[in-house]
């Protein structure tokens, strides 16, 4: 890992036992605060799928703002994956099961036939939130370009669910 994305990654903030006993929440909070963290981490994020996506996929909440920068420095537009219950007319919608509880995900229909949607995300757990999005896309009628994730929680196994997924930090749960 080079020295930006290390600087990066010492940006996360760690909270024991929230939002509940036993889990060691990560916050990027800190790191999208940060203007040379945000762009270093947005940029390395996108770097494998440069000019292999017409749309940026992000996943709510914290994959909604690096989908943002992600989206604007590429020139192209932002697909917003939503919690269920929060979009006037959803297209889709695919249940999951969570780390902590279940919830399921819904998208807009706004994407072309066949279009190439590159799915980003804060935190890959349990792997249920990033499969779900990728079977929305599906579902859709649309292609996924690719996943990428700030941070990969190794030992929760989510990478066995999501396939291919490019992630630039990694740690144990807890
Ligand atoms: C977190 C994180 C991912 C998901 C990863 O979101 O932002 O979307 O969990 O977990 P998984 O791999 O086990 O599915 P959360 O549901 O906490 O919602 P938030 O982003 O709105 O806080």
């Amino acid at each position: 890992m080079n020295d930006a994305l290390a600087r990066a990654e010492s940006l996360i903030d760690l909270t024991p036992d929230y939002p509940e006993p036993g889990v060691l929440f990560r916050d990027i909070s800190p790191l999208l605060a940060d203007a040379r963290a945000l762009r270093d981490v947005c940029e390395a994020l996108a770097e494998p799928f440069r000019g292999r996506f017409d749309i940026v996929g992000g996943i709510e909440a914290r994959g909604f703002l690096l989908a943002g920068y992600v989206a604007a420095v590429a020139g192209v537009g932002v697909l917003p994956i939503r919690k269920a219950g929060k979009l006037p007319k959803p297209a889709a919608a695919v249940s999951y099961e969570l780390e902590y509880g279940s919830a399921a995900i819904e998208a807009p229909g706004v994407l072309q036939p066949g279009e190439r949607v590159l799915l980003l995300d804060d935190v890959l757990a349990t792997g249920g939130t990033l499969a779900a999005a990728q079977q929305l896309i599906r579902d859709l009628g649309a292609e996924v370009a690719g996943s990428a994730v700030v941070l990969e929680l190794s030992d929760l196994g989510g990478r066995a669910h999501v396939g291919d997924v490019h992630t630039l930090f990694t740690a144990r749960e807890s």
